[in-house]
């Protein structure tokens, strides 16, 4: 009887195993197609001034692929929205939200889409290479790109700078909340970037943050 039981006990939790996602594991990246961002767990991590105590850069990277939980919610705290009239989880000077929020994987560049919470695909291969001008941005798994649209980027350039602080540093608090590396960059190949993305000339690159384990 108790082999039995121990049996079905090693069933139930196998099963449980299969049926979870596997949200901590590194992701596969064998396709390039949208991503179904997990939401956020906004009930976890460290209290806050724990958290402020360990905010550093770092710029040494493993370069094993980032989980889908951690990427899930890099990306929200970047540019996500957190209420129902559809405001962000970062302030925007006058609320205008000239930042789009991009993110480079190994195999491709990704639009996030903070309304639908997804990455649409943007240009596959690996751009690591242009995403920024040291040596560690080449293999980081994860660097995110705050680009600046249309007339903010031009006419309200400053006003796209100052909101980029904003979510550089909750991507820093983030990561020190989880134990994740992480160096916001002013530093990119910007021509080359925004040409293999396809924007036109009234984008701008603004910031990028460089993340990983
Ligand atoms: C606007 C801005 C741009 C930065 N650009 C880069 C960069 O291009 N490359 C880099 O390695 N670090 C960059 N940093 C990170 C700083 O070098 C870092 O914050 C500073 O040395 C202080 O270290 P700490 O963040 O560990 O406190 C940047 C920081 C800021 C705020």
């Amino acid at each position: 009887m108790k082999q039995f039981l121990f049996a079905i006990c090693i069933l139930v939790a196998s099963f449980a195993t299969a049926q979870s996602p596997k949200v901590n594991s590194s992701m596969a990246l064998s396709t390039f197609d949208t991503i179904k961002l997990l939401a956020p767990d906004t009930l976890g991590g460290k209290p806050l001034m724990q958290t402020i105590a360990h905010r550093k850069s770092d710029r040494l990277f493993d370069s094993r692929n980032i989980s889908l939980k951690h990427l899930s919610e890099i990306l929200w705290v970047t540019n996500g929205i957190n209420r129902a009239n559809g405001k962000r989880t970062v302030p925007s000077a006058m609320g205008l939200y000239p930042l789009q929020t991009y993110a480079v994987l190994p195999n491709g560049i990704y639009f996030y889409n903070p309304q639908k919470h997804q990455l649409e695909p943007v240009v596959k291969g690996d751009f690591r290479s242009i995403a920024g001008r040291q040596t560690y941005v080449d293999t980081a798994p994860l660097n995110i790109l705050l680009i600046a649209k249309g007339k903010t980027a031009t006419d309200n350039f400053s006003a796209a700078m100052l909101d980029s602080g904003y979510c550089g540093q909750n991507v820093y608090l983030y990561c020190a909340s989880e134990g994740l590396k992480c160096v916001v960059r002013a530093g990119a190949k910007e021509a080359e970037l925004l040409k293999a993305m396809n924007l036109e000339a009234n984008y701008k690159f603004i910031l990028a943050v460089t993340v990983g384990y």
